[in-house]
């Protein structure tokens, strides 16, 4: 390849701009070839179409009509990555007024665009700083903007235009700030880059700034007036080499931890707003923390309250939907509760008869349910023996006149303070010997007294008090809660076996608790709801505050484009922005979530805690700055850096 290859080439470029009515020509058929090397100045007066030239030449703005080559390859066929691969590498911008980011110190500033060539912190800070002593402002490193003057921050953005080692530096009137010493120095500056190699075309309205350049083009109208190079073209410069065109292909996105690092220096530089935004976040994850602890509370107290009663108690009753049940009804024999026993997962079978009668020692009456029953009572209903024993299955067969007493009935009758073990009481004219003495359980949920308890063997019942031979209902308890439906099932196929109808109930607890289950559970889903909505809230609040982050920053944006930011970086930069600010109102609100919750556990509020309600929210959050981040991240991925960048 013998033949030289432009280093920027425009063929009949025009740009027109058809946004008002009348069509303006801000560029007609240009045709110019820059070779690498040169030192180029572009005049013209106010409004003759300069600044719309660098801005096609920078790759920033697209010709209307015409080409325009890099290296021998067209522009216009690069799609939107490699366009930011482009001017990453071909070229560096020093704009009029800077455009340093505020919140950046210098040296970060310079480092700013290697973010997106790839370059990681330490290497980028170090060749920032480089470059700053270079140009004289080793000092002034961990300066802000703020604290350098027009000149210096001037040097700083050449720096910055140089750091991914730019091929072409395009500068807009970049003395157009700089009063005639620190313009001096610049151009100087520009000068010595130039010499070593960088191509520089530098705009300016001033024919003494012009002076310096090597080539001069006038520009008027949007058309080429006048160019110095015509004549100078036939003695190439030193730097002018063949050069084969290479590949240009998209950078590597920017990694997440350093769009993560540039998110927490956005949100700490406008902290007070960040602040407000992670509000929402957190009062919204807090209240579904803390409504799913009071809910689940709710819930788990009456839970406990069932599972005290147990969870794996099965109940038959005589009678059925077809029967009227008078609780009376013959259809449950003893012969009934014997065949259940046999029953997988039965544990304990226990058959109640029941009825009223006196009780009388001494002087001492007792009025009251007697109960007829067999050992496995005190199993299924868990009761302990406070004195004594409880009767065996040879009292049970044997028919003995035994009987054990509740608490109350121990009060009631041994007024004197007697050892009731043993004692003989008077009942139905027949006496029985206390062999037991149940515990006391104090008072039902429902206030009944549950010590009124007296027991006798079922059989001894049947005999001598109740004089009818069913029973008024079996307890069957389940080895466990789990086995209850198995049981039940098999509790009903045995007895119709045995009976040739169903006339009989089955009750479980476990109907019980499904029942409170569904009603707590839509308290539950209420309370998560209502919190949920908060979180939405929230949610459309992060959407907000990032539009507004995103109007604001759009200079920042746009200069981050201009530099070398793909859209995609921009998007995932926005995106994770939102993000961070949801995760961090996460996790802050799960903690004050937990802390609320703590403190309404010490009104007597009943809660539960598990892992699930934070697990929720942390998830709703984060898909909360997944949704509502990403207009937010596209409107900036989708801005337009010249416009961005002319703002004030
Ligand atoms: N976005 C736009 N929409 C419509 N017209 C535009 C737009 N941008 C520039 N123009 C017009 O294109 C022409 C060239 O503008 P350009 O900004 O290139 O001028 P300039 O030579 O840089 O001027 P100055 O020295 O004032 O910066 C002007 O007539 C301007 O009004
Ligand atoms: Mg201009």
């Amino acid at each position: 390849m013998s033949q030289l290859v432009p280093l920027l080439e425009l063929k009949d470029v025009c740009r027109y701009y058809t946004s008002s009515e009348v069509e303006v020509k801000a560029l007609d058929k240009i045709n110019l070839t820059v070779m690498r090397g040169e030192f180029i100045a572009i005049m013209g007066q106010s409004g003759s179409g300069k600044s719309t030239l660098m801005n096609i030449l920078g790759c920033l703005d697209k010709p209307t009509h015409g080409e325009y080559l890099i290296n021998g390859q067209a522009v216009a066929e690069l799609d939107a990555e490699c366009l930011s691969a482009l001017r990453l590498k071909t070229f560096g911008f020093v704009f009029q007024r800077y455009q340093l980011l505020s919140n950046y110190t210098a040296q970060e500033n310079v480092a700013m665009p290697a973010i997106y060539s790839g370059m990681d912190k330490s290497a980028r800070l170090t060749r920032a700083d480089e470059l700053l002593a270079r140009l004289g402002l080793a000092e002034r490193s961990l300066h802000k903007p703020t604290e350098l003057s027009g000149g210096q921050q001037q040097r700083v953005s050449v720096a910055r235009a140089l750091i991914n080692g730019a091929e072409v530096i395009l500068a807009d009137e970049p003395t157009g700030a700089l009063d005639s010493a620190s313009g001096e120095q610049l151009l100087e500056l520009l000068k010595q880059l130039n010499q070593e190699g960088v191509t520089v075309i530098l705009i300016t309205h001033d024919p003494e700034v012009a002076e310096h350049a090597d080539r001069l083009i006038q520009v008027k109208d949007g058309v080429i007036l006048d160019d110095s190079a015509e004549q100078k073209r036939e003695q190439p410069t030193t730097q002018q080499h063949g050069h084969v065109s290479e590949q240009i292909k998209p950078l590597p996105s920017v990694g997440t931890f350093e769009s993560i690092l540039m998110a927490f220096t956005a949100l700490h530089a406008n902290w007070f707003r960040t602040l407000l935004t992670l509000l929402g976040i957190i009062i919204g994850v807090a209240a579904v923390v803390t409504m799913m602890a009071i809910g689940e509370g709710g819930k788990k107290q009456v839970l406990e309250r069932i599972e005290a009663i147990g969870t794996n108690l099965i109940l038959i009753r005589p009678g059925g939907a077809n029967i009227r049940s008078s609780g009376d009804n013959a259809s449950l024999s003893l012969e009934d509760a014997n065949a259940l026993v046999a029953i997988d997962g039965a544990s304990y079978v226990a058959p109640e008869r029941s009825t009223r009668a006196t009780i009388r020692f001494g002087q001492y009456d007792f009025s009251g349910r007697i109960k007829g029953t067999n050992p496995d009572y005190q199993f299924a209903k868990d009761w302990q023996l406070a004195q004594g024993v409880f009767f065996t299955e040879a009292d049970i067969k044997s028919f003995a006149p035994v009987i054990i007493l509740g608490d109350t009935v121990v009060k009631q009758l041994f007024q004197h303070g007697e050892n009731p073990i043993g004692q003989y009481v008077l009942m139905k004219n027949a006496f029985y010997q206390v062999i037991g003495v149940l515990q006391a359980k104090g008072a039902s949920a429902g206030g009944n007294d549950m010590d009124d308890e007296v027991l006798i063997p079922v059989t001894t019942g049947m005999l001598k008090v109740f004089g009818r031979k069913h029973l008024s209902s079996i307890t069957v308890k389940a080895e466990s809660t789990e086995q209850v439906a198995q049981v039940t099932e098999a509790i009903k196929s045995k007895l119709v076996a045995r009976h040739g109808k169903e006339d009989f109930m089955v009750f479980t607890t476990d109907s019980l608790v499904e029942t409170v289950t569904e009603t707590q559970d839509t308290l539950t889903y209420l309370l998560a709801s209502v919190a949920g909505i908060s979180l939405f809230v929230g949610g459309i609040g992060v959407m907000n505050i990032m539009l507004v982050n995103v109007s604001e920053r759009r200079r920042e944006i746009g200069l981050r484009i201009a530099t070398g930011a793909k859209p995609t970086d921009i998007l995932k930069q926005f995106n994770i922005e939102a993000w961070v600010v949801c995760i961090l109102g996460g996790l802050v609100g799960i903690v004050i979530g937990f802390a609320v919750t703590l403190l309404i556990a010490n009104f007597n509020i009943p809660i539960a805690y598990s892992m699930t309600p934070p697990l929720l929210a942390f998830v709703t959050s984060l898909l909360v700055g997944v949704i509502f981040g990403y207009a937010p991240a596209h409107k900036a991925a989708k801005l337009n850096p010249i416009e961005a960048l002319a703002e004030d």
